[in-house]
């Protein structure tokens, strides 16, 4: 045995900093239904559709009623296949060979060379088998994977398929284990920072010989800043010193890395990288959080995994978009509702300087709906739990664990019990974050004392309990886990300004005032966090609109309220264009002197319309066609909003953040000053739009990767012969894209459309609409994109992929 394996061991030609970790998104073939005997190897795929990961299947649609619309409306259920052939050198031989996937969904079986390995019901979590003992090395071997995603599993999309990268990991018999360094930096000052680093070193038991694991830390700019040697395998703990560190920040997200070699005197059996950042998290019961010393409020958003018209597959750009987005707004901390997100999410924030909620689930045991998780809770839940901690604890921007969303054990007595398991075990695997959940019920929660059980109650629009519940438990630090739920289609006024309620339209008022009936529009929510500085801050109910729950047109099996198909809660429509409550909640957050106004400034003569405006200035005048009608301070006169009854009995809400001008309408400019300390900051203009006349198109990059996956989002707006954006356009765009990349998606943020999109053209929705254009792999060169609608001057944007 032992010489055999020494043999083994020669024949291991360590490469030495090769790379281990690899992509195997590439030439899968994919069957979107059930085959019988797909496993076997000799299986004939050739009829299969050929295609690279990562893939969701059902953001193809076609759209229909019949798949449930709170999901999206689209096919997210049913059986479907994926197989890949490929060949490992001989050379390999004696390699430990894995496949990471980051997440399928769902309920994943995986065979190899028609072997069964396992799989994972969970589609967010991501798992990884081992494909050592079942591999031909030198020879074809195929691997297939079963995907069968439930109806009735998901409250709102999750997209089907092998949606996330999938990853071959080749490493030598001796190795860093996978997740096998956990980094935490317990004393940070300005002259030095201790790293402690647990790393787990994988060996065989049977080899005398003792491995050396060398680890070393790298600024961001590559230099070696501290290093350790530890002669061992198993678990081994190295404690360094980094001189004057720099810490990561939200307005400083600066990055050390370390390097994990396991040696063999000079050879380096392996080598494995870690992104970490030197940081403190504090939560203190009166000062909030603290992030290295320093208080920062959450101003946070939750948002849902899908990455709109490109559905829930994994894009990096797609991913960063959003991320910035949020930031421009002010954002500084999301919530990943209500499940684990891709590890690209986790790389961007980390790199942008956001801070994370990173959530499990959103139910246990207890199904909110028949096919959901709940089903699988009790044999994977803390499988999942775990895996989600030792994927995600090295990463600076999460500071908080959450267990769960608006879990149905709140009312059970015995609800505690689950809770309490749940914490512990986030305690075991990481003792550096507090771990919170998200209550609704907040009465049962707390009388059940599931609210006990974890670090930081959570509450979920309950801004006017904020000031009794931290006067019943002073030892509590609580955070508004998910708040406001205000509903709105970017563009779309209503008047008069009216309170929740469905429309026939199929769309909602942007006035920022409606809201379902647990719910409530942005301002009590800032008032409350005002009031109450010890809450630690808000994530609001979404950053982006999302795939599914089209709520109030919510009709879980009818078709009364199709085509409306994505949610209107987002700050941000799908298309990734701002509503007018992006203004809003940058006024709150956000420093640059900014003042926004709404409505559009096209309606009929005579008419009385409310105009708003949103600053962080301390004034505004506004002027209509030159003459003034009045300048406004911020607070002095509150604007009487219409509520919920759960906000007040007298259904409306006295804002203190919005100003209000009642203006009889005439054509023309419309014109919004805003002040601070008597100097002009911010000026607003908007003017009455003539007929459309030309399309315009603006992309956000204008030179993309030539990698096959990098993506350039141009918006599409219809515009006057004065460059005006018309309002109510909805002309149908026809693109066409020629050279170095194609039409990846197109979309308009309507929620309420079943245009597919997949498609070459689509209608603007007030004004304006997107196409996505997608790099092809190693094809550099020109990519020009045209844009012609009937009776409207045409646009062109030239891109270059690189
Ligand atoms: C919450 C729930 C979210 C979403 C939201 C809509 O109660 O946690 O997932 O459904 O309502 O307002």
């Amino acid at each position: 045995m032992r010489t055999f394996l020494i043999l083994f061991f020669l024949a291991f030609n360590p490469n030495s900093e090769a790379q281990r970790h690899t992509s195997f998104n590439q030439g899968w073939r994919f069957l979107k239904a059930d085959a019988e005997n797909a496993q076997r190897p000799d299986f004939d795929d050739s009829a299969w559709r050929a295609l690279d990961l990562p893939h969701d299947w059902a953001i193809e649609g076609p759209f229909d009623p019949k798949y449930n619309p709170h999901a999206g409306g689209l096919p997210f259920y049913g059986v479907g296949w994926y197989r890949k052939r490929f060949t490992l050198p001989a050379t390999d031989k004696g390699k430990h060979v894995a496949i990471e996937f980051d997440g399928a969904m769902s309920n994943s079986k995986v065979w190899l060379n028609g072997q069964e390995l396992g799989g994972r019901p969970y589609g967010y979590i991501g798992f990884s088998l081992d494909l050592t003992p079942h591999l031909r090395f030198g020879e074809p071997n195929v691997i297939a994977v079963r995907l069968a995603p439930e109806d009735q599993s998901s409250r709102w999309y999750p997209g089907a398929g092998i949606y996330r990268n999938v990853w071959l990991d080749v490493t030598g018999p001796v190795r860093v284990a996978r997740w096998g360094t956990y980094i935490t930096t317990p004393e940070v000052s300005d002259a030095k920072a201790t790293v402690v680093i647990r790393t787990q070193v994988e060996t065989n038991p049977l080899w005398s010989w003792v491995p050396n694991l060398v680890t070393t830390l790298l600024d961001a700019t590559g230099k070696p800043v501290a290093s350790a040697t530890t002669l061992g395998a198993g678990s081994l703990e190295q404690k360094l010193t980094v001189p004057k560190p720099q810490r990561w920040h939200v307005d400083h997200p600066y990055l050390y890395t370390a390097v994990s070699r396991v040696m063999r005197g000079k050879e380096v059996l392996d080598r494995y990288e870690t992104q970490f950042g030197i940081r403190t998290v504090e939560f203190d019961k009166t000062k909030g959080f603290l992030l290295n010393g320093r208080r920062v409020k959450f101003q946070g958003v939750c948002n849902h995994h899908d990455l709109g018209a490109l559905g829930s597959a994994v894009n990096r750009r797609a991913t960063e978009r959003q991320l910035q987005i949020m930031k421009s707004m002010g954002v500084n901390a999301i919530r990943t509702s209500h499940n684990p997100p891709s590890p690209e999410l986790l790389e961007f924030a980390d790199k942008l300087g956001l801070l994370i909620m990173d959530e499990a689930f959103d139910m246990w045991r207890r199904p909110k709906i028949r096919n959901g998780h709940g089903k699988y809770f009790d044999q994977w839940g803390e499988t999942d739990l775990r895996d989600m901690i030792r994927r995600d604890r090295n990463h600076p921007s999460v500071v908080l664990w959450s267990i769960g969303n608006e879990i149905l054990e709140q009312g059970d007595a015995e609800g505690w019990k689950i809770a309490k398991r749940l914490t512990d075990i986030c305690h075991e695997e990481d003792k550096t974050r507090p771990v919170t959940a998200g209550f609704n019920q907040s009465a049962a929660a707390i009388k059940n004392k599931l609210a006990d059980q974890v670090d930081i109650p959570g509450f979920n629009y309950k801004p006017w309990e904020y000031a009794q519940i931290l006067k019943d438990h002073p030892q509590w630090t609580i955070v508004g886990a998910e708040t406001a739920s205000c509903v709105s289609s970017r563009g779309v006024y209503h008047l008069p300004i009216e309170k929740y309620e469905k429309h026939e339209s199929l769309q909602l008022s942007s006035y920022d005032v409606i809201a379902p009936r647990w719910a409530y529009c942005p301002d009590p929510e800032f008032q409350a966090q005002e009031d109450n500085p010890s809450v630690l801050g808000e994530f609001v109910w979404t950053g982006f609109d999302y795939l599914g729950e089209p709520t109030p047109f919510f009709n879980q099996r009818g078709a009364n309220d199709w085509p409306a198909r994505s949610s209107y809660f987002g700050i941000v429509d799908l298309a990734g264009f701002p509503k007018d409550r992006f203004y809003l909640y940058q006024s709150r957050w956000t420093a640059a002197p900014m003042v926004h106004i709404l409505p559009h400034w096209n309606w009929t003569a005579g008419q009385t319309i409310p105009v708003m405006a949103y600053t962080n200035a301390d004034d505004v005048e506004l002027f209509l066609n030159g003459k003034s009608l009045g300048r406004k301070k911020r607070g002095a006169e509150p604007v009487t909003i219409p509520v919920g009854p759960n906000v007040s009995d007298s259904k409306t809400f006295s804002s203190k953040y919005r100003l209000q001008w009642q203006v009889p309408f005439q054509p023309g400019t419309l014109k919004a000053v805003a002040y601070k300390g008597g100097a002009q900051v911010a000026m607003k203009e908007m003017r009455t739009a003539g007929p459309a006349a030309r399309i315009r198109l603006i992309p956000d990059r204008n030179a993309i990767a030539a990698d096959g996956d990098d993506l350039s989002f141009i918006t599409v707006r219809i515009e006057d012969k004065d460059g005006n954006l018309v309002p109510g356009a909805d002309n149908l765009v026809r693109f066409k894209v020629e050279g170095a990349g194609r039409i990846a998606a197109v979309d308009n943020g309507n929620a309420a459309t079943v245009e597919p999109f997949q498609a070459e053209q689509r209608k603007a929705f007030s004004g304006m609409a997107l196409v996505i254009v997608r790099s092809e792999r190693g094809k550099a060169g020109r990519i020009r994109v045209a844009a012609s609608s009937d009776g409207l001057t045409s646009a062109e944007a030239a891109l270059t992929a690189r």
